[in-house]
């Protein structure tokens, strides 16, 4: 289907009212609901199913240390907008079709709060999945400013019910952000960037099964999903009419699995200021950025003297990255158009302040314990390739189980094609190397052989992280402190296809004696 581009101004989410807010506390109810939204001029309605009937869902805008309490309710119908695979991990058939559960991505939440896979719960909490603990979730939000994203994260079902819209942003905000001075209020804008098809009724498309289906099965869970149409806050191939002045753009790739490689095609540059997990030590100018699912990056833009100019958002990471398909220049090539059509309404003063703030850097040897995980393809029982975390499964006994207030090193051993991006619940990492090594010695001996020096993250990478890119061929090394909160958690990695078919791990901190 061919839709033109530019035509639908970017959306951008309003911020959700709380329903109670005093001085201790704040309190939200969010109900998930299926509606109609238009998602381009000339595409029929689309069905979605959206947080608050919104997609993407309202922005959750919170202080540091505030105490927020969030009823997330289920209003969605029994049926579900795709076929389900019955024969994934967690999504037997016996199971509600319609399940859903919320996690606030890259928030240091207790784990009765964290959004557990199995944490799930239908319409009216009706049917609960076996660690459902209570209908009231609490942040304490004990962390400095930063973009998190609350998404669905129901066992079996992530790729589907976020893919039907399920995803939304939450911003915290601190002191130290606000004395910066950076573009804000309507010169800070949001950007959700996902992927998609859609049929010419205007329905969201997702494969039945994969291009080569040998196991036969249908519905079969695919091994990535990689849609033919961008689609930004909820509109397809959006424009955003802007002052020649400095905007602030809070970046998310919420895809299922295609990498962003951003780039704009006037070869300006990016200020990189921040990372998933807040800010760089001090901005950095780049003319492109790269964001694998779940990824964020925390930019500014200059449109100053640029009055009157389009300035195209263009996209180059290979499918299955770094070694699959192109990008089309025409459609996957695109994510949106930037207009300096809007006249200055102000003196623009704000700043990309040279120093943002100091980070406390971990040292490799402050760790009381490193482990080696493979991240491996498999074949499941019926031929079909998947990926695994250390060559366990979901349901295997726990491995991974840190003290609380320790330091450990976690190396990514990636033998086998695909870049993943692993992310920890609960935590925020550094990233200390990433090194390449022997893969089919490894895979005979289990030694590591490596055959170059370490490499380090790349510059818009230092800084504190919850997500991690893991490329073939090298260990990805990270370096993590587990606070404040024991418990029972999970990392996985974020490629939503990978992570609902057993490429997802339970872990728990458990309390020092
Ligand atoms: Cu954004 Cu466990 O996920
Ligand atoms: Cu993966």
């Amino acid at each position: 289907m061919k839709l033109e581009k530019f035509k639908d101004p970017l959306p951008i989410p309003p911020v959700l009212q709380p329903k109670w807010k005093s001085s201790n506390y704040t309190y939200y109810e969010v109900n998930m609901k299926e509606t109609k939204q238009s998602l381009h001029r000339d595409l029929p309605k689309t069905t979605i199913w959206g947080y608050e009937g919104m997609y993407p869902g309202p922005t959750i805008e919170v202080e540091e240390g505030e105490r927020v309490y969030v009823k997330w309710k289920n209003e969605l119908p029994e049926k579900h907008l795709f076929s389900i695979d019955h024969t994934v991990h967690g999504a037997e058939i016996a199971k509600p079709d319609v399940r859903t559960v919320v996690h606030l991505h890259g928030g240091r939440t207790e784990p009765a709060s964290d959004g557990y896979p199995d944490a799930w719960f239908t319409k009216g909490f009706t049917v609960k999945g076996p660690f459902f603990q209570k209908e009231i979730y609490e942040y304490n939000n004990p962390q400095s400013a930063r973009a998190l994203w609350y998404h669905d994260h129901a066992i079996g079902l992530t790729r589907l019910n976020i893919y039907a819209g399920l995803a939304g942003f939450y911003f915290l905000r601190d002191h130290h952000e606000r004395l910066l001075n950076l573009p804000s209020g309507s010169f800070e804008i949001p950007l959700l960037i996902q992927d998609r098809t859609f049929h010419e009724d205007g329905s969201l498309s997702y494969p039945k099964k994969p291009e080569t289906n040998p196991s036969g099965i249908i519905p079969s869970i695919i091994t990535s999903f990689f849609g033919d149409t961008i689609v930004v806050n909820g509109k397809v191939w959006p424009f955003l009419e802007v002052e020649p002045r400095k905007y602030r753009f809070r970046v998310l790739n919420a895809s299922n699995s295609r990498f962003f490689r951003l780039t704009m095609d006037t070869g300006q540059l990016f200020f990189q200021i921040g990372t998933d997990s807040g800010f760089l030590e001090r901005p950095i100018g780049v003319r492109s950025l790269l964001l694998a699912p779940a990824e964020r990056m925390d930019i500014i833009i200059d449109f100053s003297n640029m009055d009157g100019k389009s300035i195209i958002l263009k996209n180059d990471a290979p499918t299955h990255f770094p070694i699959g398909d192109p990008v089309n220049p025409e459609t996957t090539g695109i994510v949106m158009e930037f207009r300096v059509t809007k006249p200055l309404s102000s003196i623009d003063t704000s700043t990309i302040p040279a120093n943002l703030g100091q980070i406390n850097w971990l040292q490799a040897n402050s760790a009381q314990k490193k482990r080696y995980l493979e991240l491996s393809e498999e074949r499941d029982r019926f031929g079909r390739s998947l990926f695994l975390l250390d060559k366990m499964m979901w349901d295997d006994p726990i491995t991974e189980d840190p003290l609380l207030g320790s330091i450990e090193i976690w190396n990514f051993i990636n033998t086998n094609g695909d870049d993943h991006p692993i992310h920890i619940h609960l935590v925020q990492f550094q990233i200390l190397e990433r090194r390449p090594f022997d893969v089919e010695y490894y895979k005979k001996t289990k030694q590591v052989r490596y055959t170059g020096p370490g490499i380090r993250s790349e510059l818009g990478e230092r800084g504190w992280k919850d997500t991690v890119r893991c490329p073939p061929g090298h260990i990805t090394s990270i370096v993590i402190p587990f606070f404040p909160y024991t418990g029972q958690y999970v990392w996985h990695c974020h490629m939503l296809e990978h992570e609902d078919y057993e490429m997802m791990r339970p872990y728990r901190v458990i309390p020092p004696n």
